[in-house]
């Protein structure tokens, strides 16, 4: 396994600021952002309420955790379970430094802030490596969290995970229902909204289960949703106890003032959303008929708003990473520094149809 340097966040992320020099990328591909844009009702709201900045904001963030109840429709107290971070990042850190002990499960491969979070308790990782299918290897993590000499206290699940794609929602209700209560189980739910479910049966369907688990502490964010990554909202539910305890580590004002209305707008903006969906699926299928027919590449099916690309002829991820900024001004996700992965695999975003179609060249061109 490669080790991970928690002081080195650039090299493990995607996004314009990973590339050597950001003023090459004219399309990024390497975040996996909603394609739209920000909503034309988020810019409005924004603009009415700039002059805000010139006061400090709520640092209960009162408002937003209401407005975030109304959109999960779930029965749930905004003042006792909702915490609201500087991002889903910040809301990773509070986690691992509240629960994280000797030892904590992390898939392989998946979103690095877990082991930066982690190694930063000093916690030792035992990996859990995703299947063939790239599924999330259940039994493996029920039988490491249940062996008492593991010393297990937390399990990292992202769901669907990132950079896979995949919804392993059949392997988590199993890890859910099979490990000790007393471990606790962090999800990260930051691309649920991307799965294709028009009544949000399946991205609730973890939310609901609140109630019924102790254990387990749901992860959002609306930098990806709702494209708010420059201003940073993420969000955790769960019970009582454990909202309070990674409380204990907000520092003040954490989230600033026009985020909290960014979000309070983008969260009421059903539209948006719809569009979104529509847009994904259609590209999607696009991107998958287009380059599937590619045979120097295979594409991993996902369930979500970007996919794998495997790389079979004899160039790497890196080469063909760099080839497309330098002469495409394409970035993509080099997936060689994820845990667990080699340098066969580039991650991309599915954007709108012109950009698809720059990365189709882009990439025909390059392989
Ligand atoms: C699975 C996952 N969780 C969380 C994040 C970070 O979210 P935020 O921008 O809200 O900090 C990312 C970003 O890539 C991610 O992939």
């Amino acid at each position: 396994m490669k080790k991970i340097n928690p002081n080195c966040h650039n090299s493990y992320h995607g996004g314009i600021h990973s590339a050597k020099d950001h003023t090459l990328v004219k399309i990024d591909f390497s975040s996996n952002i909603n394609p739209l844009g920000i909503s034309d009702n988020v810019i409005k709201s924004l603009k009415k309420n700039i002059h805000l900045s010139y006061i400090y904001p709520d640092p209960n963030c009162t408002e937003l955790k209401k407005d975030i109840l109304k959109y999960l429709d779930c029965n749930i107290d905004e003042s006792h379970n909702i915490i609201i971070g500087n991002g889903a990042t910040e809301l990773i850190h509070y986690f691992s430094s509240s629960f994280v002990k000797k030892k904590t499960i992390i898939p392989s491969p998946t979103f690095c802030e877990y082991e930066l979070a982690s190694r930063r308790k000093g916690a030792k990782i035992i990996y859990s490596k995703v299947k063939k299918d790239f599924q999330i290897d259940s039994e493996f993590i029920v039988k490491n969290s249940n062996n008492p000499n593991n010393d297990i206290t937390t399990i990292f699940l992202c769901n669907p995970n990132n950079p896979t794609g995949k919804d392993s929602k059949n392997q988590v209700i199993e890890v859910l229902e099979k490990i000790d209560k007393k471990i606790i189980i962090l999800l990260d739910e930051s691309y649920v909204e991307f799965i294709n479910d028009k009544q949000k049966k399946r991205s609730n369907y973890f939310i609901n289960l609140i109630k019924e688990y102790n254990n387990i502490v749901i992860i959002r964010s609306l930098t990806k949703t709702w494209g708010l990554a420059g201003l940073r909202v993420g969000y955790a539910v769960s019970n009582k106890k454990i909202v309070d305890k990674m409380k204990n580590h907000i520092i003040a004002w954490n989230v600033n003032g026009l985020a909290q209305i960014a979000a309070r707008e983008a969260l009421k903006d059903k539209e948006y959303l719809k569009h979104t969906k529509e847009i994904i699926e259609k590209e999607k299928e696009k991107c998958f008929k287009r380059l599937g027919k590619n045979n120097k590449i295979k594409l991993v099916h996902t369930d979500v708003n970007f996919y794998l690309i495997e790389i079979l002829n004899d160039k790497n991820s890196t080469e063909i990473k760099d080839t497309l900024l330098n002469k495409n001004n394409l970035l993509v996700r080099d997936c060689k520094t994820f845990t667990g992965m080699n340098n066969k695999f580039i991650r991309v975003a599915i954007k709108k149809s012109q950009e698809n179609n720059e990365l189709f060249k882009g990439l025909e061109k390059v392989l």
